[in-house]
């Protein structure tokens, strides 16, 4: 079937949720994917910042082929070695103590408000304006968009409060004796790659402190070596209660998790919380590739010196279309004085993947092994379609 028949699949028989790039890909290699057609497109996007290694990477590929061939799933009633092995690495590589695995960010979300709500015994979360932290009826009342609540408002969770990002103000004034927890993107991610002053997570973490609140980060996009460190919270010099992940966990595959401190992670006891499909062997399996990959030799110090090689690169850009570069690691955003959907469509016919979030803003997240030269061939093209 071709490209036009295909697509008309979905205008036919799919549920219409999503906006999709009028592109069908077929198969990728490394920083490259190909679509059916058989053009190449370089990968600025990695499917919303997940293919943390790209495409068709061997080890990760082995690794799932060969758990494929053991064992896929057995559920969450019996034990599996790479969930084990996994659970260990993880929780000794950070400052958590304990895991749960998920299947998505929104599904770790959920978890993480749970675990605040039992193990404080209270009522209330704040959480950020142009936060996204998920599209369940829970995490949808912790996003921070009034637009997504609209049509839902009258199933959505009472006891969400949503004050404005990178405004320690707004949070004091939010906080009573019912807050259970604030859950904060370190960066938002779908809320324009808005990075916060350098003490926002330092004060957020000492009114948490200070007032028995349990201090949440959403490390769905920003984790697993997005911004330059394996999580986003060290570059704040913080100790959160809770961290919730997914996207780059499994270099691809569908997992997410909540790691937590043992203090705050003591409230569940079996039966409070659970999932058919977290921690399979499968997964857990390709996480563990990534994981290796990730902390081996110089990969972060790749992400960084590339990152901040992109983002001068873009700063050289002498666009009057362009407002701000932001970003850290190889999350970068290019803010624009106008809607940023045609540009999309652009790079997309000159061979480049990205996406627009919050409307003007281009958002780069390619996968963690992209090189400086790619970067090149990718900032001559945006430079001649800006
Ligand atoms: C910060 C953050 N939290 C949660 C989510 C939801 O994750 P998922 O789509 O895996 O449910 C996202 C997705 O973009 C995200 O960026």
């Amino acid at each position: 079937m071709n490209t036009k028949d295909l697509i008309k699949i979905e205008d036919d028989y799919f549920i219409n949720t999503f906006t999709r790039q009028p592109v069908v890909l077929d198969h990728g290699e490394g920083v490259r994917v190909t679509d059916i057609d058989g053009n190449e497109y370089l990968d600025m996007f990695a499917g919303i910042a997940v293919s943390a290694l790209g495409h068709n990477h061997p080890k990760l590929v082995k690794a799932i082929q060969d758990q494929a061939a053991k064992l896929i799933h057995i559920s969450s009633i019996y034990y599996n070695e790479p969930a084990l092995v996994y659970a260990k690495k993880l929780v000794d590589a950070t400052n958590f103590d304990r895991i749960f695995y998920a299947n998505s960010g929104a599904e770790a979300n959920e978890g993480a408000i749970k675990l605040a709500v039992k193990y404080t015994g209270k009522s209330e979360v704040i959480s950020t304006v142009d936060s996204f932290h998920g599209r369940t009826i829970m995490t949808l009342a912790a996003t921070g968009h009034e637009e997504y609540h609209e049509p839902f408002k009258s199933v959505l969770p009472n006891g969400f409060i949503n004050v404005p990002y990178n405004d320690i103000d707004a949070i004091k004034e939010a906080i009573n004796e019912n807050t259970a927890a604030i859950i904060v993107e370190p960066i938002q991610g779908e809320g324009g790659v808005n990075v916060p002053d350098a003490n926002y997570l330092k004060e957020i973490e000492a009114i948490c402190k200070e007032n028995g609140i349990v201090f949440i980060v959403d490390e769905v996009q920003t984790g697993f070596g997005r911004c330059g460190t394996l999580f986003a919270h060290e570059l704040f010099g913080v100790k959160p209660d809770i961290m919730t992940m997914a996207k780059g966990i499994g270099g691809g595959v569908p997992m997410g998790g909540i790691l937590a401190t043992e203090e705050v992670a003591s409230a569940f006891v079996p039966g409070d919380h659970g999932t058919t499909f977290g921690g399979g062997p499968l997964v857990c399996a390709a996480a563990n590739v990534v994981f290796d990959e990730l902390t081996s030799e110089g990969f972060l110090d790749n992400v960084n010196e590339v990152g901040e090689y992109f983002i001068d690169e873009l700063k050289k850009l002498d666009k009057d279309v362009i407002e701000d570069v932001r970003g850290k690691g190889l999350i970068v955003g290019l803010q624009l004085t106008k809607p940023g959907a045609e540009y999309v469509d652009k790079l997309r016919e000159a061979g480049f993947l990205i996406n627009c979030t919050a409307g003007n803003v281009l958002r780069f997240v390619p996968p963690l092994t992209i090189t400086k030269a790619d970067i090149d061939e990718f900032v001559k093209a945006l430079d001649e379609i800006l």
